[in-house]
Order: C-alpha cells, then structure tokens, then sequence
C-alpha cells in the first residue's frame, strides 16, 4: 500500500509503497479515509523525526474498519471510525490506576512502536514506524481495538478526524484537567485545532469570559463564532496587561497556552489570578 513517509532530516515527505502486517489479536486494520495536520506532526518534522526515522506521520484519522484481528468485538469490517493516538489496554500498571492516557499502549505516542518494540508496517525489511501512535498518512493503518470509536455510519469522517486529536485534547484539557466551572474567566493563547476546541470547551463548560489571542485576525474572528468574548492581536497588544484590564486586575481562573510558545507559559502565568 501507499503511505507518505518521513525519511530523513530535512527532506519532505515521501509517497512510498509499503508493507503492511495482518492484524494481530486485539487490533484493527482500517482504510483511513481522512486525516487532519496536527502541529505535533510539524514538531515531529522540526525535529527531524525525533530518533524514530522512517515513520509514517498523521495522527487525527478516521476511517473504515477493513480487517479485525483475534478477540476483537467491539468493531466489524465495514463500520465508520474514527482514531484516536492514545490507546490503552485495559491492564497495565497506569491502566489499573484509572490513567488510560499514560498506558503502556499509548506509549505508542512517542515511540512510535508497540509495546513490544515492533510496527505493523515495514519496507523491504526495514521497520517503518507508526507515527504518534496511528500514522494516519496512509491508505491503512494497524492500531489497537481501543484506538477506534465507532461512529454512527452517517458520520461525516472529514469532521469527525479532527476529534481524534485536536477536540479531544482541547475539550479534555477544559473538563478533565483544568475542571473549568460556570461562571469562570479563560484565556486561550494560540487558535489553531487545540486552541479552537478549547475555546468550544470553555463555553460549554459556561465559562463566562474567554479571552483569546493569536496574531493570525481569521482565527480571531472564528474564535469568535466559537464562543469567544474577547479577542487580542499579540502584534500589536500586551497579552498581560490587557488580560488584567478585562478582568478587573484580577486575572483570568484559567489560562492555556495553545501555541506551543515557551514564552507564553510565563505569559500565561502571569494573567493567571492568585490561587
Ligand atoms: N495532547 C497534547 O498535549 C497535544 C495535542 C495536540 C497538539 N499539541 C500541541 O499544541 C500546540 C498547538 O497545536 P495546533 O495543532 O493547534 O497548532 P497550530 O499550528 O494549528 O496553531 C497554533 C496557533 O498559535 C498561533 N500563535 C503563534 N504564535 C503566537 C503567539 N505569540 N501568541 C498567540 N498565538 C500564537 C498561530 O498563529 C496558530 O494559529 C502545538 O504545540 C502542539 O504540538 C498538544
Ligand atoms: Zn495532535
Ligand atoms: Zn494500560
């Protein structure tokens, strides 16, 4: 099959014709029909593959299930799904401490390997690694059975892809870490898929202010649109001292850097109130 592969430091990505394994007991084969860019794969690029070269990138996928493998009973070839980079197994160490995010199978994430040290995709011999967990830049990806959510089969996927990275870590970092209440005051820095999908969170969470600054004015305005009440261009505006000006000197409740600028962490430290 096809795949776009990242090979070395420095050069684009390549369309390359790969192999690819059977599913294995507990995983899926699926045909992935769409997939979103995620900065985390740029970073992957920056970095010059991060020690894991060649590696199959493309991490916010869905699809159709093709093949199952032993065990599987969640999902039957044919469905809709959409993937998601953080499997879990369901036994591990993390697992039985209710932290399915830090899973020996999510792992995967950075190394781009199972578990075991091996890819389900290879190219004459060499292991080709499964990029962020799913390498989503593929005509098919081999993932585990609990890195798919079966969808209803009217589900558009060109929408649905983009919950398996950027909505679910934006609304999660809203509901599960942050605990984001009624009545609060947020501040998101940076506008892309994560800072969108904060913005989505933070209103249904009832947040009562949600500041946002990003320097790009399209991604203002759809911030806007999204739920966002007050915006700031970082070209031209101090973040802090407008944060402080739209809160009564207070601060915000909560403050996510959405980025991926160091320097905006004490930024948003900084328009972050006392407690
Ligand atoms: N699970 C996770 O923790 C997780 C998941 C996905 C992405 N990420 C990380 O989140 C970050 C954002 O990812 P993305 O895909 O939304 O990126 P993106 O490139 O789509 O969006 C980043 C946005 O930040 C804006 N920006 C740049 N400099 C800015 C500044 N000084 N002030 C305000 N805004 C600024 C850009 O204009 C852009 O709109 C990346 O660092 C990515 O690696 C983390
Ligand atoms: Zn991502
Ligand atoms: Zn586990």
């Amino acid at each position: 099959m096809k795949a776009a592969v990242f090979t070395e430091p420095n050069n684009p990505i390549n369309i390359q014709e790969i192999e690819i394994e059977e599913p294995r007991s507990r995983e899926v084969m699926v045909k992935v029909s769409h997939c979103g860019i995620c900065h985390s794969d740029l970073s992957m690029l920056d970095l010059g593959g991060a020690g894991q070269l060649p590696v199959i990138l493309g991490h916010e996928a869905a699809g159709t299930i093709e093949e199952v493998g032993r065990d599987v009973t969640s999902v039957a070839p044919g469905d809709k799904v959409m993937l998601t980079p953080l499997a879990f197994c369901g036994q591990c160490y993390w697992c039985s401490r209710a932290e399915p995010t830090a899973c020996v199978e999510a792992q995967s994430f950075t190394s781009g390997l199972r578990p075991d040290g091996t890819s389900p995709f290879s190219n004459q011999g060499q292991c080709v690694h499964r990029g962020l967990g799913v390498a989503g830049f593929s005509e098919k990806t081999i993932v585990p059975e609990s890195a798919v959510v079966k969808l209803d089969q009217d589900t558009p996927l060109d929408i649905a892809c983009v919950i398996g990275c950027a909505v679910q870590t934006g609304v999660g970092s809203v509901f599960n870490s942050a605990k984001v209440e009624v009545g609060s005051t947020v501040l998101v820095t940076g506008l892309g898929g994560i800072g969108i999908s904060i913005v989505q969170g933070a209103r249904i969470a009832g947040a009562e202010k949600i500041i946002v600054s990003d320097p790009v004015a399209e991604r203002r305005e759809a911030a806007l649109h999204f739920g966002a009440t007050h915006t700031i261009d970082p070209l031209s505006d101090e973040l802090v001292p407008r944060v402080m000006d739209e809160t009564a000197n207070i601060g915000v409740d909560y403050a996510f850097e959405a980025a991926g600028v160091a320097a905006l962490v004490d930024d948003c430290i900084n328009a972050s109130r006392i407690g």
